[in-house]
């Protein structure tokens, strides 16, 4: 069996009670003065106490603790536009489990912006901050392709996620769904070591998003750990009462030591006031290591 990614959900305990939506924002490039105009109450008729719009039997099938998942064409796999994103199946998976039509999912790592897109094509209000320019450019070029729904909007705002309190309301969130930097995972040159096609075009280079100090992605696991802590911890008055976290990172290697990035979330989260509620693993063929590593 090979784990390839964890993911964590956590459901949160109650916090402040609703305010309403606020006055209209526009282009977003330095933090606000005004809160993110965006919906984030359900609109579906479906029953107040589920916490989604699936029927029992779609609920059931979902609760296997292993997932695999395919690529399609919309889908980024091109490493010079963005060195590390998830399918956009996997993404709309999380927010079928975890949000109404017309609730407002979170990315504070939006990245090239796929939880955007599965946002849109679920109609769910969806933003996603991100530090970097040209992947909030590639975020909203996504998103200029024609949708199925009009009612419920994707914004992709550029800033660092410590600002995020400054866009949203609180309680207005029902999801954080991310997959974040994996601490400094990818600031060296590749190996490739768990790849079928070793030798391919990646091998050798340094993939990260950026140097920035602010990136978490040039972290060590300890400062690496605690940044998140301090992020997701003030993230937590945006919650809706019952509101679910996601998060989905792999594991690492670091000169010859298994680097469990999972644990060090779960830990640091827990002593911020999540609560650890199931662990999914990921099987992500794509990354299967050669074939003589199998047993
Ligand atoms: C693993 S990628 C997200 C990929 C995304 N799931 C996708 O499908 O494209 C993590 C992202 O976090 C961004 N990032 C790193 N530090 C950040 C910070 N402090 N605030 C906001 N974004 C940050 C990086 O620029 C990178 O695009």
């Amino acid at each position: 069996m090979i784990k390839e990614k964890k993911i964590k959900k956590y459901t949160v305990k109650k916090p402040d009670c609703v305010k309403e939506e606020t006055s209209a924002y526009s282009m977003v490039t330095t933090s606000p003065t005004k809160k993110l105009d965006i919906g984030f109450r359900k609109i579906c008729n479906c029953q107040n106490s589920h916490i989604n719009c699936m029927t029992a039997k779609e609920w059931l099938k979902s609760q296997i603790g292993v997932w695999q998942f395919y690529y399609e064409g919309r889908d980024v796999r091109d490493k010079n536009l963005h060195p590390a994103t998830f399918p956009i199946s996997l993404s709309k998976k999380i927010i079928e489990l975890f949000t109404h039509e017309g609730e407002l999912v979170l990315d504070p790592f939006v990245g090239s912006g796929t939880t955007l897109v599965a946002a849109r094509d679920l109609n769910r209000n969806a933003v996603g901050f991100d530090l970097q320019a040209q992947y909030v450019d590639l975020c909203q070029k996504r998103l200029q392709q024609s949708s199925l729904f009009s009612n419920a909007k994707q914004l992709a705002v550029l800033d660092d996620a410590r600002n995020i309190p400054d866009y949203l309301e609180k309680a207005s969130l029902s999801l954080i769904w991310t997959s974040p930097p994996y601490a400094n995972l990818l600031n060296r040159k590749r190996k490739n070591k768990s790849r079928r096609d070793r030798d391919n075009e990646q091998l050798g280079k340094v993939e990260q998003y950026s140097q920035d100090p602010r990136d978490l992605g040039i972290m060590e696991i300890e400062s690496y750990t605690k940044a998140m802590g301090d992020i997701y911890e003030q993230l937590f008055p945006l919650l809706k009462p019952k509101a679910h976290c996601v998060i989905n990172v792999p594991d690492m290697w670091w000169e010859n030591k298994r680097i469990t990035i999972h644990v060090s979330l779960i830990e640091e989260l827990r002593t911020r006031g999540y609560e650890l509620r199931n662990i999914i693993i990921i099987w992500d063929t794509d990354k299967l290591p050669a074939k003589k590593w199998l047993l």
